[in-house]
């Protein structure tokens, strides 16, 4: 496609010290400052420090450049981007692997996660999720959409795939809020967090430990009974790396972008009307949620000098790859910054590409659709209150509301 709303090709773009997580532009304005940066710098470089070794930053944001970086593991490596250190030789599996380790066990993980397996659980969910939106109708007129449905619903998905109770709800979200949401402010030495990642592994392994005597139909025992090289069981640290990772990559994600698309729905009564009026259009509303609220910003690691793209990058520069700008960049997508609840086709990245691209896609694309179609059957009509406005959570890896209140049959708070 012709681009015509590019800089002079070639130009080489500094923003010094630049850093999206910290950024006034994003954290304000939060999309659209993404696009505004796509108009003007599809690429640039920061001199922001990251880490302790001297090192570059490199922002690539338009929709080849972020498909190619994805598909080249050799040039650019996921290696040494761990959530948490609390433990030295401690990874999360497979995402910190490159090919060939990575196929390991994304092998292993696949089938759990397939159409079929994941189609299986629909009755399941529905009724997790039915559960969770007829005890908000009933309660009252107002919520906080993200504390009390969005991440209470895939958090209650994700303890039935492990096969424990929801009565450990409560206590799993906080250990997620921890894990995820504390501040650099709240614990400048990382002690809260390291104590809720503590926490989630060890209830993860006296999981695992019940499982391999009452083995179930659940992901514990499916890791428990996989092998791999050629025989061997999952060792105690790769089955936690596993656990842990689907734990963080499932929960957060899902509910943020329940957010998204909720708040979208409030602040636009005509597609929400329609959504109500025709429920065979949410899944092609789920896949431009998905598009237009792309929220996970990715990093990789530069595993050689290279001159891609014509930015000078040295081994062990990072290079990040924002899928918002890919999936709202006007050269790969026509009509790119309007929302089209019906918009066909619908190649969006939001869920990567190439051999890291999500595993859970299908258990996220199913528990949005579960969610927008029981949630407009029971709250067809609802709003956010003028004074409820959310502020943007932007993370390394993420973009997100920090609540969302809607009201509803007359209420307005
Ligand atoms: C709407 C919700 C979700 C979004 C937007 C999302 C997005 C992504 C993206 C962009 C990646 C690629 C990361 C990379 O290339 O480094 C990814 C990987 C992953 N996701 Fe998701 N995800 C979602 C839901 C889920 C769910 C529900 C699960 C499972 C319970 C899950 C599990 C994973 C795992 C395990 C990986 C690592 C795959 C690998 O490295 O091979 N995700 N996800």
């Amino acid at each position: 496609m012709t681009a015509t709303h590019r800089p002079v090709p070639g130009e080489r773009h500094v923003r010094p010290g630049f850093l999206h997580s910290e950024d006034d532009g994003i954290r304000t304005n939060g999309f659209a400052e993404w696009d505004r940066l796509l108009r003007e710098t599809p690429r640039f470089e920061s001199d922001r420090q990251t880490s302790p070794e001297p090192n570059r930053l490199w922002y690539l944001l338009g929709h080849d450049d972020v498909y190619a970086v994805l598909r080249n593991t050799e040039l650019f490596s996921s290696r040494g981007f761990t959530h948490t250190d609390f433990e030295s030789d401690y990874m999360m599996i497979p995402s910190e692997y490159d090919p060939p380790e990575h196929t390991r066990y994304r092998t292993i993980l696949n089938p759990f996660f397939s159409p079929a397996r994941i189609a299986d659980r629909e009755d399941s969910i529905r009724a997790i999720c039915r559960e969770l939106v007829g005890n908000i109708a009933d309660g009252g007129s107002s919520c906080d959409l993200l504390d009390d449905f969005a991440l209470r619903f895939p958090t209650s998905v994700f303890l039935g795939m492990l096969g424990v109770p929801t009565e450990n709800l409560d206590t799993f979200i906080e250990w997620t809020h921890r894990s995820l949401h504390t501040s650099q402010s709240e614990d400048p030495d990382g002690t809260i967090r390291d104590a809720a990642d503590r926490a989630i592994h060890e209830f993860l392994w006296e999981v695992a430990l019940e499982r391999r005597v009452n083995p179930r139909d659940d992901i514990v025992s499916h890791l428990l009974d996989c092998r791999v090289d050629g025989g061997r069981p999952l060792e105690k640290k790769e089955l936690l790396g596993i656990l842990y990772l689907l734990f963080l990559a499932g929960l957060d994600t899902v509910s943020s972008m329940l957010g998204w698309s909720f708040t979208h729905l409030a602040n636009n009564p005509s597609d929400r009307q329609r959504l109500c009026a025709e429920p065979a259009i949410i899944p092609s509303a789920v896949e431009e949620f998905l598009r237009y609220y792309s929220i996970v910003i990715m990093s990789r690691k530069v595993t050689r000098d290279t001159d891609a793209y014509g930015c000078p990058m040295h081994a062990g520069d990072r290079v990040i790859v924002p899928l918002a700008t890919a999936d709202r960049d006007p050269d790969a997508f026509a009509a790119a910054d309007q929302f089209v609840i019906d918009r066909s086709p619908n190649r969006h990245l939001a869920f990567g590409v190439g051999p890291h691209r999500c595993v859970g896609s299908h258990l996220a694309r199913l528990e949005m659709r579960i969610a927008l179609e029981e949630w407009h059957r029971k709250v067809p009509d609802y709003e956010i209150p003028d004074d409820e406005r959310s502020e943007l959570r932007v993370g390394m890896f993420t973009i997100s509301l920090e609540h969302v209140t809607l009201a509803w049959g007359g209420a307005t708070s």
